[in-house]
């Protein structure tokens, strides 16, 4: 309990580096706590944040977090997403298929399938022509009066919502193969299994299709990030020593991986396109070592031996 105290009351101190860590050794073993390694000081609940993060993802009506967004539109994706994602939708055939993890309300897909010239003001995503089949999962059911009214005159599940579970849940039978999938702050912002929610993904990718999301609040591959930076995802080696989100991607087999580092962005974006280049794909295993649940949700990952 003093433990936990001690670590809230000094929230970022991890972002400061081993030295602080080190001090706060020295501390609490001066007010007599006894001997404490920072592992223990980092010792998450994890538990708890997880199950507060659910509830998050629960909340309606007023009780949404203003800062916890469900509705960005087609127009919102292409200006979020890595260079490219548009083209790539513009080319898709109406057999082909996109997923979008952590929809929200499908906003995206239902810009997407809007009858031509009834396209939101500003779209710059949308194409006429052939539509692929798109599949909108989340969580929670935010599904619109309007989403409902469109699906069922399109009929022939062209746009389908998922809701009730994580990816994780979902077997690649029950889901299929995609060649394009999107996150927009979804799954890859919020999970707390990193490596787990990429090997799903990619898994549901045929070979030549593509992954499209951001992470915010990372270490960025370009190095430009500014001083200050309060860090939502930070990931570390097997000897603890930061790794970046984009240097770890790059590792996975069978991904190509293209980073877009956005350091003026009110947090230290990176825009990443994961494109699945053979079959056999390895993703390296990180493990979860913090969670505090928020909008987005504040992680540590380690990567295992
Ligand atoms: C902040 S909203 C973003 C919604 C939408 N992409 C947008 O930009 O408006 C987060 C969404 O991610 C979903 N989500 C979070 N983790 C997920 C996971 N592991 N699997 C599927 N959906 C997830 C939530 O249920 C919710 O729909």
């Amino acid at each position: 309990m003093i433990m936990r105290s001690v670590k809230s009351s000094v929230k970022g101190w991890k972002t400061a580096g081993p030295c602080l860590a080190v001090v706060m050794v020295i501390v609490v073993q001066a007010l007599g706590l006894g001997a404490v390694w920072p592992q223990e000081l980092a010792e998450p609940r994890l538990d708890e944040e997880i199950a507060k993060q659910q509830k998050i993802f629960q909340r309606r009506g007023v009780d949404v977090p203003s800062g916890y967004i469900t509705n960005r539109g087609l127009s919102d994706y292409a200006e979020l997403l890595p260079t490219g994602f548009c083209d790539a939708l513009g080319r898709l055939g109406s057999s082909d298929r996109w997923l979008d993890i952590g929809a929200g309300s499908g906003q995206a897909i239902l810009d997407y399938y809007a009858p031509e010239g009834d396209a939101p003001s500003g779209e710059k995503c949308a194409q006429p022509g052939a539509k692929a089949r798109a599949v909108a999962m989340s969580i929670e059911d935010r599904q619109t009066d309007k989403w409902r009214e469109q699906a069922a005159s399109l009929g022939d599940d062209r746009m389908r919502y998922l809701s009730g579970k994580s990816l994780r849940h979902y077997s690649r039978e029950e889901l299929g193969k995609f060649q394009i999938i999107t996150d927009v702050f979804g799954g890859f912002t919020y999970t707390a299994d990193l490596s787990r929610f990429v090997d799903n993904v990619l898994s549901l990718l045929e070979v030549g299709g593509g992954f499209y999301t951001l992470v915010p609040g990372v270490h960025l591959e370009d190095g430009k990030d500014k001083l200050g930076v309060f860090y939502l995802t930070e990931l570390e080696n097997a000897a603890g020593r930061p790794e970046k989100v984009c240097s770890w991607l790059k590792k996975c087999s069978c991904a190509k991986v293209t980073c877009q580092s956005k350091s003026d962005w009110k947090r230290p974006t990176e825009l990443i396109k994961v494109e699945k280049v053979c079959s056999d794909v390895s993703v390296p295993r990180m493990k979860l070592v913090e969670f505090e649940a928020g909008y987005p949700p504040d992680r540590r990952f380690q990567l295992e031996q």
